[in-house]
């Protein structure tokens, strides 16, 4: 069974690092027309616009703020004007925040996490749907986590966007149903990125997280981002409305650790 894409168009939000990545390239390797949005890291972006049309495919970059209505509407402008339109939006952009129990936390700073992670993914899903309703085809993958389910102390912001992602998802599925376009949540378990480098790049927080991981490792972009394409791609046709878990089974973890 071939994952085949034929040209679709799907612009990635954050796709210059990490998982955002990974799928960029997942995409592109299955046949889509590839949108690289991108907030920092302009270099980054560009080589890998440069590896995609390397390896034959159409790629290219958006940058702006997902947070910011002005700059979506931008984005979408630039999409309407190069490939007149879109067939699929990966809504990956997100930020942890800063670890604070939330006596401690910053409202400004807690604010931000909800604006990017959540207001972020309703605002540009909300210009997808608007041309996807209209042409009555299309799909939205939303990047939510396991802990749209599990708790994560000093990350309150980060775990209610989560979770407000999945809901997001399943209302914007119901509405967007009668029309054929499909909206879907996938949820990854810890995953070796640059957010969470702080944990994998010491030992002892390392070791800590892996007993949390019924696999016993770390998952990888590209794990991610096999499911993502699949996700996306009319394979998955009966599918939406609901969060996909990819996390080696670490939405278990507070069974696991008292397992044994
Ligand atoms: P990453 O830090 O490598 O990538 C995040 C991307 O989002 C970066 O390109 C960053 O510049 C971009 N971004 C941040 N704010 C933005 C904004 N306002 N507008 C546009 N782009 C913005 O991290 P990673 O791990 O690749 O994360 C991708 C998504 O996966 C996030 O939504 C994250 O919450 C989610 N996730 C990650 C997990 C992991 O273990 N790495 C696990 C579960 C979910
Ligand atoms: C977070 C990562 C974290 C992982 C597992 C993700 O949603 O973005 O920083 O390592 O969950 O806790």
């Amino acid at each position: 069974m071939e994952i085949a894409l034929a040209r679709a168009r799907i612009l990635v939000t954050g796709a210059n690092s990490g998982i955002g990545a990974a799928i960029a390239r997942q995409l592109a390797a299955s046949g889509a027309r590839v949108a690289v949005n991108y907030l920092v890291h302009p270099e980054a972006t560009d080589a890998l616009l440069a590896e995609l049309r390397g390896a034959g495919a159409e790629a290219i970059g958006l940058p702006g703020d997902v947070s910011d209505p002005a700059q979506v509407a931008a984005m979408y402008a630039g999409l309407d004007r190069q490939w007149g339109g879109i067939d699929g939006l990966v809504n990956n952009a997100g930020i942890d925040g800063a670890h604070a129990p939330a006596w401690e936390a910053d409202p400004a700073a807690w604010e931000r996490v909800l604006r990017v992670n959540l207001y972020g993914s309703f605002l540009c899903a909300r210009a997808a749907l608007q041309r996807m309703v209209a042409q009555r085809s299309g799909v939205v993958l939303n990047m939510s986590s396991v802990h749209e389910r599990i708790a994560w102390s000093g990350y309150s912001a980060y775990t209610a966007s989560k979770a407000g992602v999945a809901m997001l998802t399943q209302t914007l599925a119901q509405e967007a149903a009668p029309f054929g376009v499909r909206v879907l949540a996938l949820a990854p378990g810890a995953i070796r990125t640059p957010i969470n480098q702080d944990v994998w790049g010491n030992p002892a927080t390392l070791r800590d997280l892996l007993t949390k991981i019924p696999l016993g490792r770390m998952g990888e972009p590209e794990e991610i981002a096999r499911v993502a394409t699949f996700l996306v791609s009319g394979l998955a046709s009966y599918m939406t409305g609901s969060t996909v878990f990819c996390d080696g089974a670490m939405s278990d973890y507070p069974e696991f650790a008292h397992g044994g």
